[in-house]
């Protein structure tokens, strides 16, 4: 019997757990209640062949083509082949995927070749399942075959001589104003890490405010490898509210259905951008948006919900979005709705192989905190929550197997800290230079979240050229000169956004071409000289608050 420590209760953190339950110690910890994460967000649905192996090769085969050339086949094979077993353990778990007749219904999402979205509620699929994980989770909870920690962030990982040995937690409020100095330590064999990505480094995101790559963060100063932190996904089509403050993410489903999309004139402009139009990939709709909007300058795009259907069908096939759309002042059956695209999910993260497992012993990622490779440069749409319980399951496989040392190297991958960013960047003619002001500007000089989120979202964005990315990588190095250790949760939570922010830019300054959702303007295409991915380590471990050494 070993003791698991899993961080994170999203989709992937409670599979790994109800998987290790039988025969292990198991303690959960989350930093809200349950329920408070990425995964209860989700509305499309979760990718999965139902119908056998032809359609299982032609999902990995769409997986595989999105991802950009650098995905993982076998990590995708394996995900595709254990798809349709994970949709029947979740409905034994008690979700209700929706159905047409008989037959689970299927929707169709951006560059599959087959619908094969399932979805629950109509458009509140990660709601659903959610739910069922809650219920089980709390039942394991109360007949004392699990304990829970709820409202408790991840400050630190545990090292003891090279094993990752549980972890420093602290209690969290709304706010984050908590001292750390409450913190304690849990000591763990192996301890999961399932905390989710980081949004939160952007101005415009789709991601709940808990979403600071806490766990991402304190896996790189424990010493493990991140990979692939140069791409990043901007979902095309979020509501902006009007007068600020959070807006809607319109699922992908709903173009799946027949929505288009218009410029102010009222023309589809996604036609002639490619011959999937509407329903290419997220990268390739993101960027054209964007495209479109400097043209009409700076105003949203419109989505047209109207070719899906009247008001009564809008509302039964996305009740969540039709009710928030309405909240916004909107009608979306009778009028077009303005979008534009916002931060969404991070393919980088904690490098895990097959087993989950990071590069050191005693740690697994799970989720959208792990780069398992199955995204590569870009995910397609609705494998996240699929590989979240996909990975989830594979860690706890793994524990019961006793197998937490870490993996061999993975080959196709390079040490970031060994390539020479480029000294000279070339002209910029599409933003004109830094988009943010950087140190030129005193005002810059003191590091806040707000500065950070605008910096990324202005110069690490859809669109990126070396100029703006250097500019803000001496900005990110200043701001990490002059933070002061944290004292809060919430001022941890900005230094793992700061460091995950300065990482990814540098990686995003030494991939010099244009590969999935990573796109350099004065590279615009694919080059064979980079077909491997970068592994980001820190030379020298440390941790975020010294009171706990
Ligand atoms: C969506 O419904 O468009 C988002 C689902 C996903 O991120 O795959």
């Amino acid at each position: 019997m070993a003791k698991v420590l899993v961080i994170g209760t999203g989709i992937a953190g409670i599979t790994a757990a109800l998987a290790s339950l039988k025969h292990n110690e198991v303690t959960v910890v989350t930093k809200g209640e349950l329920g408070q994460g990425s995964t209860e967000w989700a509305q499309g649905g979760i990718a999965a062949e139902m119908s056998g192996p032809d359609g299982v090769i032609r999902h990995a085969q769409d997986t595989l083509t999105v991802s950009g050339g650098i995905g993982d086949a076998n990590a995708v094979r394996a995900m595709c082949f254990e798809a349709a077993a994970h949709v029947r353990r979740l409905q034994a778990l008690g979700v209700q995927f929706d159905r047409e007749g008989e037959e689970l219904a299927r929707g169709l999402e951006g560059a599959h070749s087959n619908p094969r979205v399932l979805h629950a509620g109509g458009d509140a699929t990660g709601a659903a399942i959610q739910a069922a994980l809650n219920r089980a989770l709390r039942a394991a909870a109360e007949a004392g075959s699990v304990e829970l920690i709820e409202n408790h962030a991840l400050v630190d990982l545990i090292v003891d001589f090279g094993r990752v040995a549980g972890a420093v937690i602290a209690p969290h409020e709304q706010g984050g104003s908590s001292s750390l100095e409450q913190s304690r330590e849990l000591r763990a064999d192996v301890t999961v890490l399932a905390t989710g990505g980081a949004g939160q480094m952007y101005s415009h995101t789709t991601n709940p405010l808990g979403a600071t790559g806490d766990g991402i963060a304190a896996a790189y100063r424990a010493g493990a490898e991140l990979v692939d932190l140069e791409f990043y996904q901007f979902h095309p089509t979020y509501l902006a509210a009007p007068e600020g403050g959070p807006g809607v993410l319109i699922s992908e489903a709903v173009r799946g259905a027949g929505g288009t999309l218009l410029n102010t004139d009222g023309a589809r402009f996604m036609q002639e951008a490619n011959t999937l139009a509407e329903l290419a990939a997220r990268d390739v709709v993101a960027r054209s948006i964007v495209a479109e909007m400097l043209l009409q300058p700076g105003t949203p795009v419109m989505l047209d919900a109207r070719p899906v259907g009247d008001a009564k069908t809008l509302a039964a096939r996305f009740p969540t979005i039709d009710a928030a759309t309405r909240t916004l002042g909107y009608d979306w059956s009778r009028n077009p709705i303005p979008v534009s695209p916002a931060a969404h999910f991070w393919m980088g993260g904690i490098a895990t192989d097959s087993h989950s497992r990071s590069s050191l012993p005693g740690l697994l990622a799970v989720g959208e905190a792990a780069c398992t490779g199955v995204h590569g440069a870009n995910r397609i749409a609705s494998n996240s929550l699929l590989e979240g319980v996909v990975y989830g399951e594979r860690a706890a496989f793994a524990i019961s197997r006793g197998l937490w040392n870490a993996p061999a190297a993975n080959e196709a991958t390079v040490p970031l800290h060994y390539l020479s960013v480029p000294a000279r960047v070339e002209a910029d003619d599409f933003s004109g230079g830094t988009n943010f002001q950087g140190l030129s500007d005193p005002e810059n000089f003191s590091f806040t979240r707000a500065k950070l989120q605008k910096l990324m979202w202005q110069n690490m964005g859809v669109f990126r050229t070396g100029a703006d990315l250097q500019s803000a990588s001496n900005t990110l190095e200043f701001w990490r000169q002059v933070v002061p250790a944290p004292s809060t949760v919430g001022e941890l939570e900005d230094l793992n956004l700061l460091e995950l922010a300065f990482a990814s830019v540098h990686a995003a300054l030494a991939r010099a071409e244009s590969r999935g959702a990573h796109y350099r303007v004065e590279y615009p295409h694919v080059s064979k000289y980079f077909s491997h991915r970068f592994v980001c380590t820190t030379e020298r471990p440390f941790r975020a608050y010294s009171a706990h050494l």
